[in-house]
């Protein structure tokens, strides 16, 4: 089969795999990094959201063949070590507004999350409530009124 390689939460990787496999199962079936959660596998619900060279991206739509070897995918078990401190300041705001409850779209909704700050920043604002509605990712237990404010707290201590 063969090699790819490409940067995953600050390492270089590199796995033997065919080339149409999607990233998502690579990072989750092959590393064995769990973080980024499997909801549709077609781009829809945005569980996997992880980063690809700082913005967000669904991996389970991306082949392992279309990742370059000096590509950065981060998933949520590497944005700690993105910051400052033993937590990026996004997922200190998600414990401090508690905003799990099932737990299953958290780890997509906190990258997503950081990923929006960083765009607006890039854009020359800061987060505003039009750029949270552009967030799309689902949750089913409907923890999206925790998730606006967590972000707006986390995005004061990026
Ligand atoms: S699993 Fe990737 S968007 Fe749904
Ligand atoms: S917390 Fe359960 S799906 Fe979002």
């Amino acid at each position: 089969m063969p090699k790819h390689t490409f940067i995953l939460n600050g390492k270089s990787t590199t796995v033997d795999v065919d080339d149409d496999v999607r990233l998502l199962w690579v990072i989750r079936d092959i590393v064995g990094l769990t973080g980024p959660k499997y909801g549709c596998g077609i781009n829809v619900c945005k569980a996997c959201t992880s980063h690809l060279n700082g913005k967000a991206f669904n991996p389970c739509s991306v082949r392992v063949a279309d990742i370059s070897e000096t590509d950065e995918v981060t998933t949520i078990e590497g944005l700690a070590d993105t910051a400052d401190g033993d937590l990026h300041p996004m997922q200190q705001a998600w414990l401090e507004y508690d905003v799990a409850q099932c737990g299953y779209c958290q780890p997509g909704q906190i990258m997503a999350a950081v990923a929006t700050v960083r765009k607006a920043r890039a854009e020359g604002h800061e987060v505003s409530d039009a750029d949270l509605d552009e967030i799309r990712n689902v949750c089913r237990c409907g923890t999206y009124s925790r998730i606006r404010e967590a972000i707006k707290a986390g995005a004061k201590d990026m």
